[in-house]
């Protein structure tokens, strides 16, 4: 495993994560010792890094995430928990009340990294009521650092306004090799602002990986059902540019999910991915997304073939 800093805190991350939604309805994964045994790899595999949710499963998520991370009796600095209080838990009250159930939940007495999961868009909370609550939760050592999910730049500088001792250290957004939206605004962000950014969905939630075919992707029971990557006006495309990632990780000997975690480490420094996993062997799979590079003729080669998707969401 390869490590690098989170943000300006010095505390050091293992350069792939560990997503944990996968552990809720949404995405099936609803079995306890499945779920430990995928952190128990996670783990093993030097990953010290895991990002979980407080909706993931209403609260399923964290709870196997703490129940785990005790009973393989790991010491509280030797993982790095990231979770997510929802855009509609943001008043000030309830930001202590959402995090005091987060912390029973995960089993711990502090968590190191609390992420705004979105911006509220349901309710008027201003951003400096729930940011201010958040910085408080620091001077208690409740939260150790702090992070924005899903914000555009201009509702982080707005947030980062709002905080006086202490700052925003992470951002988090959906960034794949079909989906690089991401490269516009946030990584330059998160680039001179000394930030990490985590990237969700970093395999496409399997799509770039070509291992459902158009017809048995339109079955898929789970999260991806309703997802635009898996639409039969993006698929098809998804699939030409999972055959590319496919013949590169052929010629590495590596799998298309080393190669597809591989290249979006090397776009930038501040990117860490987090994959999740349905089984132990994904996670092992995915650890070895590290320790190597791709050529950079290799890296372009994917850059090229991505940058021609035409990736739509009005799929309706
Ligand atoms: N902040 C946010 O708004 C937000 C949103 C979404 C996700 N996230 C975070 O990001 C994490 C990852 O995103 P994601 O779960 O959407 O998608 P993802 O990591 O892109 O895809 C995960 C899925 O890909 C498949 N997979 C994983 N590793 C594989 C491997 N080595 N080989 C083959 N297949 C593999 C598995 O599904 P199958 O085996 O079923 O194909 C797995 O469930 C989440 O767990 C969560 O922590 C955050």
């Amino acid at each position: 495993m390869e490590y690098t800093t989170l943000g300006t805190t010095g505390v050091k991350v293992s350069r792939i994560g560990l997503g944990a939604w996968q552990f809720s309805q949404t995405w099936g994964l609803t079995d306890y010792e499945t779920a430990k045994s995928i952190i128990a790899k996670a783990l093993e595999s030097g990953i010290n890094l895991i990002d979980t949710a407080m909706v993931y499963g209403r609260g399923m998520s964290e709870e196997f995430v703490g129940r785990a991370l005790k009973e393989l009796g790991v010491k509280r600095d030797e993982v790095v928990i990231a979770t997510k209080i929802p855009g509609d838990f943001l008043a000030y009250d309830d930001v202590f009340k959402a995090v005091d159930r987060s912390l029973k939940r995960l089993q711990v007495d502090y968590i190191d990294l609390m992420q705004v999961h979105w911006p509220p868009c349901w309710h008027n909370h201003p951003t400096c009521e729930y940011m201010k609550a958040l910085e408080r939760l620091v001077n208690l050592g409740r939260i150790n650092y702090i992070g924005l999910s899903d914000f555009p730049v201009e509702l982080v500088d707005a947030a980062r306004s709002c905080l006086s001792r202490v700052d925003v250290e992470v951002l988090q957004v959906r960034y794949n090799l079909a989906e690089r939206q991401a490269e516009k605004e946030l990584i330059p962000y998160a680039e001179e602002n000394g930030m990490s950014l985590l990237a969700w969905s970093p395999l496409a939630k399997g799509a770039i990986l070509g291992k459902y075919s158009l017809e048995e992707a339109q079955k898929l029971q789970d999260v991806r059902s309703g997802d635009p990557l898996y639409h039969p006006d993006n698929y098809p495309q998804v699939l030409q540019l999972a055959a590319k990632i496919k013949e590169v990780a052929e010629k590495y000997g590596k799998t298309p999910a080393q190669v597809a975690l591989n290249w979006l480490i090397m776009y930038s420094d501040t990117v860490i991915p987090i994959p999740g996993a349905k089984r132990p062997e994904q996670v092992e799979d995915n650890a070895g997304a590290v320790g190597w590079r791709l050529s950079y003729e290799d890296w372009r080669l994917l850059d090229e073939a991505s940058r021609g998707l035409r990736i739509t969401y009005v799929t309706w």
